[in-house]
């Protein structure tokens, strides 16, 4: 069964139709890497899959349950969104830390987020707390951060709070890892280190979707890309015969544009 499958998914903003019937499913372990000109609806999928948009149409299931069906729009009680929200962690391009905590209490209170859905929360609460604490150092340690685990995001550079960004969304130990163009922001010399940093996450199997413009990317590290135009998905194939030989001429016209 996959992770992730998303049946003729639809979204309109006023009278436009930004995401057209939009399917497509995920293996465990799985990269997908999604690609496509500005305006193509990328990031809106996206924030569909993580309750930031209310889709119009279609399905989403994770793991065979629906976390979205058209049935169920507006319906949902909070807690209900943010239980099912959290099967998805999201890493946005412009970072999004809260920048009045530390690094290591960015990622901590991703932690706390998912803790207070345990049934067992408010009995064991010290020892959730120091598990949290535990887990939100070692997953900065795994980002290369452990020394920086007392800093504030503006002390750090970009690259640096990117990693603690992916760090917090690793936190709520998502079933799908989402990320939305992560280095677009960053100046070239630390696009590096946070591709390296998913570079690894993908060699450890975390099952992720990675909206990029990184092309070579895209290819190395992703199993399965996607390419969207117009809000439809144009063609989608295994990464490196999607990007070096494309069946459709829209998608050989887009990579062609990337030199
Ligand atoms: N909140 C919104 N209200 C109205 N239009 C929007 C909104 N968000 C995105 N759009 C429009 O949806 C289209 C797709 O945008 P987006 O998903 O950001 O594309 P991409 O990430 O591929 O660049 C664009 O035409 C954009 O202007
Ligand atoms: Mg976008």
């Amino acid at each position: 069964m996959p992770v992730l499958e998303v049946k003729q998914l639809q979204k309109r903003f006023e009278q436009n139709e930004i995401l057209k019937n939009i399917s497509f499913s995920l293996e465990e372990g799985d990269a997908l890497s999604i690609i496509g000109p500005s305006g193509s609806g990328k990031t809106t999928l996206l924030r569909c899959l993580n309750f930031l948009e209310q889709p119009d149409g279609g399905a989403i299931y994770v793991k065979g349950s629906p976390v979205y069906s058209s049935g169920d729009r507006g319906r949902l009680p909070e807690a209900e969104v943010r239980r099912r929200r959290l099967h998805f962690g999201l890493v946005f391009q412009s970072f999004n830390l809260f920048p009045q905590y530390t690094a290591l209490d960015n990622v901590k209170l991703a932690g706390e987020l998912l803790a207070k859905e345990r049934p067992d929360y408010r009995e064991k609460r010290r020892e959730i707390r120091a598990e949290i604490e535990d887990r939100a150092r070692s997953l900065l340690d795994r980002m290369g951060l452990a020394d920086r685990a007392g800093h504030y995001p503006h002390q750090l550079s970009g690259g640096q709070q990117q990693r603690v960004a992916i760090a917090r969304a690793l936190a709520l130990e998502p079933d799908i890892l989402c990320f939305d163009e992560p280095t677009s922001a960053l100046d070239p010399e630390l696009t590096g280190e946070v591709l390296r940093v998913i570079r690894s996450l993908a060699e450890q199997r975390t099952t992720m979707i990675i909206v990029t413009h990184e092309m070579a990317f895209a290819r190395d590290v992703a199993d399965q890309v996607i390419f969207m135009d117009g809000g439809v998905i144009v063609e989608q194939g295994p990464a490196r015969q999607l990007i070096e030989a494309p069946k459709e001429e829209r998608t050989r016209q887009f990579l062609n544009s990337y030199g």
